[in-house]
């Protein structure tokens, strides 16, 4: 079978762009440069005095690990060096760091990115991530504003994910379904392992932090004991599995079918993860794959985004499971006002 790089890949697919002129396929194929040196990093982060924390705390109030810096410093010159964007938002930074480059004097597109998602994780060997999302700006010219990234999830141009894992891969979509790529070392090319991903409608796996089970909505509550349930027609009971890198989780998840949650608790009463640069990108290539992203009751990407960091809760995966979910929060709403 002919081996198809992402290169490649991004090239034949730019005609199904007619009016793009190759900036988004040159944005695309940057972000995938920055992810092979970022992933060359993770590999030795064992080898090295980059392990640990840098002792600082980031805008989230979170300790910030040396590789999260990295993460998002390589993004970062690869994105400002590309030209293809005028502005990037990042997990990392509290303000958006507009671009104003004599080569992105004309560019179209904005890109938010979790630099390196499941930060918890580095220090012991598990799977981190990175997420982007690639907007077009509404800004007129000049560097890019704020304004460019307070756009619903539904105005995404393409997102994806990248997983440092037992092997790396760059999972993306631009609306027309979802490719999935594999790192292969030898040759430093990412190439077409997965090609239009589909995620099955429902699943046997449920994935969230149960240390945070007294702090969750009633629902969420319900809803885990009927994951636990004994019940032959519907495969229960579920087997649970969190890794606690959302990329990880979410990408088992598609491809084995699950569903996936980040509820409220009573620490975090808007929820943890963010929806700019987290849960809308996920939220686009869940669907994309055929299944679903909410809040509980809303879908993630017709979400109004008010501010740059805003937090949402999370229910993402398997139709069908994502429903089940969704109607016990309906049923048991009541009972928590
Ligand atoms: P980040 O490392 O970018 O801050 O994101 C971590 C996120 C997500 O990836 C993961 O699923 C979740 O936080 C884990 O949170 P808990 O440790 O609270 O379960
Ligand atoms: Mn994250
Ligand atoms: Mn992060």
């Amino acid at each position: 079978m002919r081996v198809q790089t992402l290169g490649q890949f991004i090239i034949e697919k730019q005609t199904d762009f007619p009016y793009a002129k190759g900036e988004l396929s040159r944005l695309l194929r940057d972000i995938g440069i920055a992810a092979k040196i970022v992933n060359r990093e993770v590999n030795k982060a064992g080898l090295v005095e980059i392990l640990g924390e840098t002792g600082e705390v980031n805008v989230q109030g979170e300790q910030v690990k040396k590789l999260d810096v990295f993460a998002n410093e390589q993004f970062i010159s690869a994105l400002k060096a590309g030209g293809e964007v005028c502005a990037i938002a990042s997990e990392e930074c509290e303000d958006i760091i507009p671009i104003d480059t004599q080569v992105s004097k004309n560019a179209k597109y904005v890109v938010a990115i979790d630099p390196l998602d499941g930060s918890s994780n580095i220090d012991v060997n598990v799977s981190v991530g990175t997420i982007f999302s690639i907007y077009r700006r509404v800004s007129l010219s000049g560097p890019g504003t704020l304004e460019d990234f307070m756009q619903r999830g539904t105005e995404q141009i393409a997102a994806g994910y990248v997983i440092y894992g037992s092997s790396c891969m760059l999972v993306y979509t631009t609306g027309r379904g979802v490719n999935g790529f594999t790192l292969d070392p030898s040759i430093g090319e990412f190439c077409l392992s997965n090609p239009d991903m589909k995620t099955p409608q429902t699943g046997n796996i449920y994935s969230l932090n149960e240390g945070n089970y007294l702090h969750f909505p009633d629902g969420v509550k319900k809803y885990i004991k009927y994951c636990q349930e004994e019940d032959k027609a519907t495969d229960r009971p579920y087997s649970s599995r969190y890794i606690g890198s959302g990329v990880a989780d979410i990408h088992r998840n598609l491809l084995k079918g699950g569903v996936y949650i980040y509820p409220t608790t009573t620490k975090s009463p808007k929820g943890k993860l963010r929806l700019l640069y987290e849960c809308n990108p996920l939220a686009f290539i869940v669907e994309q794959a055929g299944g679903k992203a909410t809040d509980g009751k809303t879908r993630i990407m017709e979400k109004n985004i008010k501010e740059l960091h805003q937090r949402t809760p999370l229910f993402i995966g398997s139709t069908q499971m994502v429903d089940k979910a969704m109607e016990f929060m309906q049923k048991h709403e009541v009972s928590t006002l």
